[in-house]
């Protein structure tokens, strides 16, 4: 062969695969954006997510012992060799699941998200991914993910497991904008691999403990994809989690409008459509995804001991009931200790929002949204032809309701005593006299 005809061949060659290359683009780009129709397991998953509308955050991990919530290795700007060496030191020897499930399910919660795996990288359970896991690097040798998820099974409450995107001890994970001065060597990043990692430990979550409610990701606003872009791939893992569970959902804390391939729309610190804290600018509600507002107990996610800044119970029913006017789930949090047991103050009000939920529980769990928009006085839920309208915060002695269809009957939720109502141009006034001095009073009201 000449020279000549050497060069055509390379060149038709190149050109051959280059073409094929191209074709290959758009596929690409399609599978990340390509339409995510979710399956019929899946929708039934999200109805039942959206029925239980209280759910509790547990944010328990090795940072737990520092008392200090779950950012210390990267706010105190430890080093991760350092920090690993609090994995030696990890024995909850309070820890027990079913106790968690008990206390958790009294207070009506129809689901528990635990951090399989928080930014620290540290694993809850017995990966073959890493040895930074509870199995190889703590003395407990207990797998928290196992034990954790036959309680809930026992007990017929649903598990879902938070998963961080970022990792400040890998060296393969891309730096981003938080745990740059934990000391991990560089030039090692390549996050071919940490996808793999990633991937590898998230089948395993799916295969190893059954039906698994939700995956609750975190951490994608480590990289500002606005402007600098960068590609988590994340569809291949919405994908994997799909094809090995169908009925998990996706979730992702990245306070942004849902991407393709989620089932669930997150608003850290909020309630959807406000931006009080400030993860939320611009993220648009979604009108076809369940909703979750999460939102801590005290001040902090993790373990913190001197965080005593602990809502009421009173405020934490407002809250969830406030959520549920939004027609959203609230994932309230508690950070367990590095004893293994909730904190007692947690517990209580556990309890208090249990014996709460025992009475009004039916006017948030499978409600949607009531037909009056929430006010500073309260907001209104509703099923099939009750509205429930939760009176939270009212000093008039009346109350007008915009309402378009007619009412044929208005009781005290609690004891079924009438309430007098007055027709009047657009809607009703509710006749409420002195209201009892109690978080939410509410009113059923029957439509025509
Ligand atoms: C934020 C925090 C993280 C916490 C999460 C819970 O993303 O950085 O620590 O786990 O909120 O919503």
């Amino acid at each position: 062969m000449t020279n000549k005809s050497m060069k055509h061949r390379f060149i038709n060659r190149t050109a051959l695969s280059l073409a094929f290359f191209l074709t290959l683009l758009p596929g690409i780009a399609l599978a990340q954006n390509d339409v995510y129709v979710p399956s019929a397991e899946n929708l039934k998953s999200r109805q039942e997510f959206n029925d239980a509308r209280f759910g509790v955050f547990l944010h328990w991990g090795i940072y737990s012992m520092l008392a200090s919530g779950e950012w210390a290795l990267n706010d105190n700007n430890l080093l991760f060799e350092d920090y690993k060496q609090l994995a030696g030191g990890f024995f909850p020897s309070q820890f027990d699941a079913r106790e968690w499930v008990r206390q958790i399910k009294a207070s009506g919660a129809g689901y528990i998200c635990l951090t399989s795996r928080h930014h620290d990288g540290f694993s809850m359970w017995d990966t073959d991914r890493s040895d930074f896991d509870i199995m190889d690097a703590t003395p407990f040798r207990r797998d928290i993910i196992a034990e954790l998820a036959q309680a809930c099974r026992e007990e017929g409450i649903r598990l879902h497991l938070y998963y961080s995107h970022l990792d400040w001890g890998r060296p393969d994970y891309p730096l981003g904008r938080t745990g740059r001065r934990t000391g991990r060597p560089t030039g090692q990043e390549n996050y071919d691999q940490y996808l793999a990692f990633m991937k590898g430990q998230l089948e395993e979550l799916l295969t190893k403990y059954g039906p698994i409610g939700a995956i609750w990701f975190d951490g994608i606003w480590d990289h500002d994809i606005d402007r600098t872009p960068f590609d988590w791939r994340l569809r291949e893992q919405y994908d994997l989690i799909h094809r090995l569970q169908p009925g998990c959902l996706v979730a992702n804390n990245h306070h942004k409008a849902p991407y393709e391939g989620e089932d669930i729309q997150i608003f850290e610190r909020d309630l959807p459509g406000e931006n009080t804290a400030g993860y939320s600018a611009g993220q648009q509600v979604s009108n076809k995804l369940p909703l979750e507002t999460c939102q801590t107990m005290n001040g902090m996610w993790g373990y913190k001991i001197t965080d005593r800044n602990y809502k009421s119970p009173a405020q934490l029913i407002q809250l969830l009931v406030r959520t549920a006017g939004k027609g959203a789930n609230l994932l309230l949090n508690i950070g367990p200790q590095p004893n293994g047991k909730l904190p007692a103050a947690a517990v209580t009000r556990l309890q208090q929002i249990g014996e709460w939920m025992k009475i009004y529980g039916p006017t948030v769990k499978g409600t949607q949204g009531g037909p009056v928009a929430p006010h500073a006085w309260g907001v209104t839920t509703s099923r099939d032809d009750k509205v429930y309208v939760h009176i939270l915060n009212l000093e008039d002695t009346t109350l007008f309701l915009p309402l378009e269809k007619k009412i044929a009957k208005a009781v005290f939720f609690k004891d079924g005593s009438a309430v007098k109502f007055t027709k009047v141009p657009g809607g009703i006034t509710l006749s409420l006299g002195e209201l009892p001095a109690e978080p939410d009073t509410v009113i059923e009201l029957t439509i025509k």
